[in-house]
C-alpha cells in the first residue's frame, strides 16, 4: 500500500467486481433503445477516465465515447461550485442516447452544471454512470441511474482520484492520510 494512505476502501477486486455489473446493467437496458447508432458515453475528465475505461469494456453494444474536461476543485479540497469547461465534446449529442461516467458525486455540484448544460443541446436521453455516491448532507439532487458504491465523507483517491493531480494511478480506492493535504 502507498505510503500516504491510511486504508484501502475498494480494492482492485472490488472495483472490477462492481464495474463490471455496471456495464452488464448498463447493456440489459440499453439493449432495446441502442439502435445501430449505439449510446455515447461522455468520460467527465479527469476523473473520470479511469472509470469509464473500465466500464466501456463491460458494455456489449454500439457505443462511442468522447471527454469532457471540466475542473471545480482545482488543486483545493472543497469543491468551489464554479465549473469551468477546459474540453468540450468532439461529439454532437443531439439525438443519441448519452451516459455521463463520472468518477464521484460529492457536492453534486459538478454534475449539477454539466446535466443541464448536456440537456441544452438536445440528446435522445441522458443518464448518469457513478463510481461513488459520497453520503455528504446538502448534496445537489442528482438523479443518478447507476451508481457503483456509496463511500463516506472522508478524502479517498486512486483509480482516477487525486489530490493535487497525484494518486490518480493508483490501481485502488485509498484513504489519504490527513497529514498529507492539512
Ligand atoms: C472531482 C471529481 C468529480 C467532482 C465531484 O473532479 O472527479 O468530477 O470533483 O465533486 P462535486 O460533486 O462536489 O462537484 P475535480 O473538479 O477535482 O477535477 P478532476 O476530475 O480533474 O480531478
Ligand atoms: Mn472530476
Ligand atoms: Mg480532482
Amino acid at each position: 500500500m502507498h505510503n500516504d494512505i491510511s486504508e484501502i476502501y475498494f480494492s482492485e477486486q472490488d472495483l472490477a467486481d462492481r464495474v463490471r455489473e455496471m456495464g452488464e446493467a448498463i447493456t440489459r437496458d440499453y439493449a432495446g433503445v441502442a439502435g445501430s447508432d449505439g449510446i455515447v458515453v461522455i468520460s467527465i475528465l479527469r476523473g473520470g477516465a479511469v472509470f469509464t475505461c473500465d466500464l466501456i469494456r463491460a458494455i456489449d453494444l454500439p457505443l462511442e465515447v468522447d471527454f469532457m474536461a471540466v475542473s471545480s476543485y482545482g488543486n483545493g479540497v472543497k469543491s468551489s461550485g464554479v465549473v469551468r469547461i477546459l474540453k468540450d465534446l468532439n461529439t454532437d449529442i443531439r439525438g443519441r442516447h448519452v451516459i455521463i461516467a463520472e468518477d464521484i458525486i460529492d457536492s453534486g455540484l459538478t454534475l449539477k452544471y454539466l446535466m443541464q448544460n448536456l440537456e441544452s443541446r438536445g440528446p435522445a436521453s441522458m443518464t448518469v454512470a457513478a463510481l461513488m455516491r459520497k453520503n455528504t448532507e446538502n448534496q445537489a439532487d442528482i438523479p443518478c441511474r447507476y451508481v457503483g458504491f456509496t463511500c463516506p465523507d472522508k478524502f479517498i483517491v486512486g483509480y482516477g482520484l487525486d489530490y493535487a493531480e497525484r494518486y490518480r494511478n493508483l490501481p485502488y480506492i485509498g484513504v489519504l492520510k490527513p497529514e498529507i493535504y492539512q
